[in-house]
C-alpha cells in the first residue's frame, strides 16, 4: 500500500504493532479527530505534525497557543495573531502559500470573535492563493467547533458566517488547491455537519455524550452498539479508520511527542526528595529579603514585514527538500493525463510480486488510492474495467489501445477476463519468438500457486480453441495460438 516514504507512525495498536498514517493519502482525504476534553486530541495532532514535518508543509490554526513550541524543534514560523491587522494577516497567508512555509497561527491573545475573524481572513488567503502556489499543505485546526459551529452562539452573525464559510472551503473545496484539513473537536454535535462530513479519515477518542457517539458511529459506518467502545477509551487511545489509516477500525495508542505543550503535561511528577525540615527551610528562607521575580517580559511583536521576510526565507532554506517528490508536487488534477496515470499505477502495483495473489477488492481499493495520490479526483476505471485492465497488465499489456495488441486481443475475445493474463503471456512469448512460459509464471498471472489449477486452466483454454498445446518426446512444451498463427518455442 502507500509507499513507505510517505507513511508516518502515529502510534501502536492493541497488539503493539505500529499504526501508520499515509500522509499522501491524508492530503487527499482529510482527517477528523474527536474526543472529550483531555482525551488527547491536541497530543495526537502534535504527534501527527512532528512526524510529518519533513514530508509536508504544515499550517496550524492554534486557538490556545499550544503548538508554538513546534517552532523549537522544527522550522515553523510563529505568527502571533494579536500583533497584526487584517491586511497583514491576509498578506502572510498568501506568502505562506507562495513560499511553502510551515506556520503556527497563534490566536491565544484574541477574544473568541476576533479569533474567528482572524482565522477566516487567514484561511481565505490560503484558499485564494493563485494557482501557481497550490502546493500541498496540511492545515491543522484544533478546537474546530469554534470556527465551524453547528449553531449560532454569542458572536455576531457576520463573523460566524465568515469563519464557517472559510472552514467549509477548507474541508470541501481545499483539496484541489492543495489544502488538506486535519481538524479536531471536543464535540461532534457542535461541529457543522458539512465540515465534518468531508473528512474520510477519523480518529475517535473518548466520548461521553450519546449525541456525539451517535454521530461518531454514523461517520465510522458502525452500529451504535459497536461505537459504545469509544465511551471507555483511555486518554491517548483512539479508534482510527479511513483510507490513510486503516480499512477497518483499528485501536491506536498515540505515541509520544518530542515537543511539549508550553504548560508541560499535568501528569504526576515524582515528589521531591527533600526531608520535611529542609522543605520548610526552603519555603520560608529569604521570604522577606528576596523580591518576587519579575514576570518574564513579553517579547516585542515582530513587525509584519520582518515576519513576511522570515516566511520567504523558509523556502530558501529548503525545509521540504527531503520531502518525497510525490508529496512536493501533487499535480492539479485537471493537468493529469488520466490514462497515463492508469498505466503508471498498474505498473506500480505489479512491481509487487505478490500483487496477483491479493483479493480483487483489495487491489481495486489500492488502485483507487494510488490514482488519488496522482491527483485524479476519482478512480478513472470502475471495478469491471479495472479487472480487465489489471488482467491485461499482468499479461504485459498496459496500453491495450495500442494497435500492436489488436490481433492478440481479438484472439482473446472468447476468454473470460481472469484468463487474459496467462493467455497474453503465451501470446507475447509467441510474438517475440520466446519459449513457452512455465507453469509457475502462468499460475502467477492467473493468481494461483496450485499446479492442478494451472493444468486445468491450460486444458480449458485449449478446449475453447484459444490455444493448442504440443509436447515433444523430451517432455518440452510449446503452445500455439491458432487465432494468430503463431507458436512459442518449446520449453
Ligand atoms: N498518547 C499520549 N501519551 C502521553 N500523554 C498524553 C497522550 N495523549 C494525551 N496525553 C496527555 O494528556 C493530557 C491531555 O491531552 P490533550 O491536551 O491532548 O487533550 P485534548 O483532547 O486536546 O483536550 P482539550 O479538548 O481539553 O484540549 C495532556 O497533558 C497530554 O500531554
Ligand atoms: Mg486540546
Amino acid at each position: 500500500m502507500g509507499s513507505v516514504n510517505n507513511s508516518i507512525e502515529i502510534g501502536i495498536d492493541a497488539a503493539g504493532r505500529a499504526v501508520h498514517v499515509d500522509v499522501q493519502e491524508l492530503l487527499a482525504t482529510r482527517l477528523l479527530v474527536q474526543g472529550n476534553s483531555g482525551s488527547g486530541k491536541s497530543h495526537l495532532l502534535r504527534r501527527l505534525l512532528e512526524q510529518s514535518a519533513g514530508l509536508v508543509q504544515q499550517i496550524v490554526i492554534d486557538p490556545e497557543g499550544d503548538f508554538v513550541t513546534l517552532a523549537d524543534a522544527h522550522s515553523h514560523v510563529v505568527v502571533n495573531a494579536g500583533d497584526y491587522d487584517e491586511r497583514e494577516i491576509a498578506a502572510m497567508g498568501a506568502r505562506i502559500r507562495e513560499h511553502r512555509a510551515s506556520v503556527v497561527l497563534s490566536l491565544e491573545t484574541l477574544d473568541i470573535e476576533a479569533q474567528m475573524g482572524c482565522a477566516a481572513v487567514f484561511l481565505n488567503a490560503l484558499f485564494d492563493a493563485p494557482r501557481a502556489h497550490w502546493f500541498p499543505a496540511l492545515v491543522v485546526v484544533d478546537e474546530a467547533q469554534m470556527f465551524a459551529p453547528s449553531a449560532s452562539g454569542d458572536v455576531s452573525d457576520t463573523v460566524r458566517r465568515a469563519s464557517l464559510s472559510a472552514m467549509t472551503n477548507l474541508m470541501c473545496r481545499g483539496r484541489k488547491r492543495g489544502l488538506a484539513g486535519a481538524i479536531a473537536t471536543q464535540r461532534l454535535a457542535k461541529l457543522a455537519k458539512n465540515v465534518a462530513a468531508e473528512a474520510s479519515n477519523f480518529l475517535m477518542g473518548r466520548t461521553f455524550l450519546d449525541i456525539d457517539m451517535a454521530r461518531a458511529a454514523d461517520l465510522l459506518g458502525m452500529e451504535r452498539r459497536q461505537a459504545e467502545a469509544i465511551r471507555d477509551l483511555e486518554r491517548g487511545h483512539f479508534l482510527g479508520l479511513g483510507p490513510a489509516i486503516a480499512r477497518r477500525p483499528v485501536a491506536v495508542r498515540i505515541g509520544a511527542t518530542a515537543t511539549a505543550t508550553r504548560m508541560g503535561t499535568h501528569s504526576l511528577l515524582p515528589l521531591p526528595e527533600a526531608e520535611p525540615v529542609d522543605m520548610r527551610t526552603m519555603l520560608f528562607a529569604e521570604l522577606e529579603t528576596a523580591p518576587p521575580p519579575p514576570p518574564p517580559p513579553a517579547p516585542p511583536p515582530v513587525a509584519a514585514g520582518e515576519l513576511i521576510r522570515r516566511i520567504a526565507e523558509r523556502e530558501e532554506e529548503g525545509d521540504l527538500a527531503v520531502a518525497s517528490p510525490a508529496v512536493a508536487a501533487l499535480p492539479a488534477p485537471d493537468a493529469v493525463e488520466s490514462d497515463a496515470a492508469v498505466v503508471a499505477v498498474l505498473g506500480e502495483m505489479l512491481a509487487d510480486p505478490e500483487a496477483a495473489f491479493h483479493p480483487e477488492s483489495f487491489l481495486y481499493q489500492d488502485f483507487s488510492v494510488r490514482c488519488r495520490m496522482r491527483g485524479l479526483p476519482r478512480a478513472p476505471l470502475d471495478l469491471a474495467e479495472f479487472r480487465r485492465r489489471f488482467a491485461l497488465a499482468k499479461g504485459g499489456v498496459f496500453a491495450p489501445a495500442e494497435p500492436r495488441w489488436g490481433e492478440a486481443l481479438d484472439a482473446a475475445a472468447r476468454l473470460p477476463d481472469d484468463m487474459l493474463a496467462p493467455f497474453l503471456l503465451i501470446v507475447r512469448a509467441a510474438m517475440e519468438g520466446e519459449s513457452c512460459p512455465g507453469d509457475e509464471a502462468l499460475g502467477r498471472a492467473y493468481g494461483t500457486r496450485s499446479p492442478g489449477r494451472v493444468r486445468r486452466l491450460i486444458d480449458y483454454m485449449e478446449r475453447l480453441g484459444a490455444i493448442v498445446v504440443r509436447a515433444d518426446f523430451g517432455g518440452r512444451r510449446s503452445i500455439g495460438i491458432p487465432g494468430l498463427g503463431l507458436t512459442t518455442e518449446a520449453e
